[in-house]
């Protein structure tokens, strides 16, 4: 049996998921173009029957993005499949994930259908499928409560219809490990098939337990985990990809698994997948959180200064984390900037690298040194406010002081006009956010709002992430300058332009 374990991301589409993301198409590409270069088999970039614009997201990815499989999502009905088709026909290597529930509670009060009517379905969706492309996924949703002889059934039809990939998903995180990697074991008993395939899990976090039973299936024959950056996903969330790939890593003469993944990559892959969807990471979070690799305690840190494996299992830089250094200042050049920015992996074209040369030349007038960690939020800005965006701030300007209502005039630039406001608040970032509402004509209310220093030092970036509610969907907006009144009016105004994007 090959050690080979296939690590299939859907940040893109089940992380997507998550309450208040809501990613453009060019976010998307961003991340998408990322996940290749830390060497993910498969990226499921969307699921195109569900607006024009996810569609529209897929497809790019799909055109644009060499090396993994590119995974469009379909229910097994037939608009969806020939819908995820179109968005995926241009890739390199297209698969169409098809899926229908499985559990007696689904297909009774959900599908409110027949068991037999299911299993047709299925049959003819992996069928419809198939007639697009050779590689086709097929998962029985919620899976870990359905009947086992149900399951055995329709996994023997679809593969009979010619599915390449089965994928066990514990869609409402129900499953306990020893239990899932009995399920897994005794499914491939009882259907032979399977041992011909990949064989997927995908496993939700509700009660803590996707990592671990992602585990469990993979000691008991599993071949490929699904999951996503920094455990994204419905409610708690999937899988957490990072987890996963340096478990098996560290691990690795225990549990006798690799995957392809460049771990170095993974902490710059977290950063953006956290920076473009506005979820920040907790401070403790396995491999990726902030305080990962750090050490507190007097007897922890005189271990690690005298030897660092009395205290740490992964060296820090073997997931790419490094210091962040000091590379640029005042006086540097576009060509100083564009040769560091390669060595961080981003190639610019001349008009992004003169926006983006502009953006630093301001941030080197209020900021002495610049780190790559400054570097890093300005690039996941710059993505953010794009091309895509539909208002964009001109200016801002704010009065407010002790005993004084704080007044904000805005100027907004919607395709090439120019719209002002002025409004007041309860302070400088509600009077500015009241300034935008009035100039754009939405209204909103606020849920969180947060704002954390991107550096060290009382010159430091600003980086604000907002969740807002706007016509009962929760968006997400974040926006980063050294001056927080401005990162918050522009954090307001992300959040307000995904709504119109929509
Ligand atoms: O959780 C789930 O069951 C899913 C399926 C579509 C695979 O996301
Ligand atoms: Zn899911």
């Amino acid at each position: 049996m090959s050690d080979k374990i296939y690590i299939f991301d859907t940040t893109l589409r089940d992380g997507e998921q998550s309450p208040g993301i809501s990613l453009s198409v060019r976010e998307k590409l961003e991340i998408a173009e990322q996940l290749a270069k830390l060497g993910v088999d498969a990226i499921e970039a969307g699921f195109p029957i569900t607006s024009q614009g996810d569609f529209e997201a897929v497809k790019s990815v799909a055109k644009r993005v060499k090396g993994p499989k590119i995974v469009a999502l379909a229910r097994a009905v037939n608009a969806d499949i020939d819908k995820a088709w179109e968005a995926i026909r241009a890739a390199e290597k297209p698969m169409i994930h098809t899926f229908i529930a499985t559990s007696d509670i689904h297909i009774e009060r959900k599908l409110r259908k027949t068991k037999d009517e299911v299993l047709k379905m299925a049959e003819a969706a992996i069928k419809r499928a198939k007639k697009y492309t050779p590689e086709v996924e097929f998962s029985p949703e919620d899976a870990t409560r359905s009947n086992f002889d149900f399951l055995c059934k329709i996994l023997e039809v679809v593969l009979e219809s010619g599915a390449t990939v089965i994928n066990i998903p514990d869609t409402v995180g129900y499953a306990l490990p020893d239990e899932f990697g009995k399920l897994i074991r005794e499914l491939k008993l009882a259907v032979p098939g399977l041992n011909d395939v990949i064989v997927s899990v995908h496993c939700h976090n509700d009660l803590g337990l996707a990592v671990a039973n992602s585990l469990a299936a993979v000691k008991n024959g599993a071949n490929q985990v699904e999951c996503t950056i920094n455990g994204l996903g419905e409610r708690a969330g999937n899988a957490a990809l990072e987890e996963i790939v340096m478990i098996l890593d560290t691990r690795y003469r225990t549990l006798g698994k690799r995957t392809n993944i460049k771990t170095e990559e993974i902490t710059k892959t977290s950063r953006l997948v956290s920076t473009l969807t506005g979820y920040q990471i907790q401070f403790n979070k396995a491999i990726v959180g902030a305080n990962a690799f750090a050490h507190s305690s007097g007897i922890h840190t005189d271990g690690v200064l005298k030897e660092r494996i009395t205290y740490e299992i992964i060296s820090p830089q073997k997931v790419g984390l490094t210091e962040s250094k000091i590379i640029l200042g005042k006086t540097s050049g576009r060509h100083a900037l564009r040769q560091h920015l390669e060595s961080m992996g981003y190639s610019l074209s001349a008009d992004e690298l003169e926006r983006t040369f502009k953006r630093f030349k301001e941030l080197a007038d209020k900021k002495a040194e610049i780190t790559d960690d400054d570097l890093e939020a300005v690039m996941a800005d710059e993505v953010r406010s794009g091309k895509a965006e539909i208002y964009s701030i001109d200016s801002l300007h704010v009065t407010s002081g002790t005993g004084e209502v704080p007044i904000a005039t805005v100027r907004l630039i919607k395709n090439g006009e120019i719209v002002e406001k002025t409004a007041n608040g309860d302070g400088p970032v509600d009077a500015a956010c009241n300034a935008i509402s009035e100039a754009t004509g939405v209204s909103t209310e606020l849920l969180f709002y947060n704002v954390s220093a991107i550096t060290g030092g009382l010159d430091a970036q600003g980086d604000v992430t907002i969740q807002l509610d706007i016509g009962g969907k929760k968006l997400i907006g974040r926006g980063i300058s050294t001056d927080i009144i401005e990162a918050s009016a522009k954090a307001y105004l992300n959040a307000i332009n995904k709504s119109l994007n929509k």
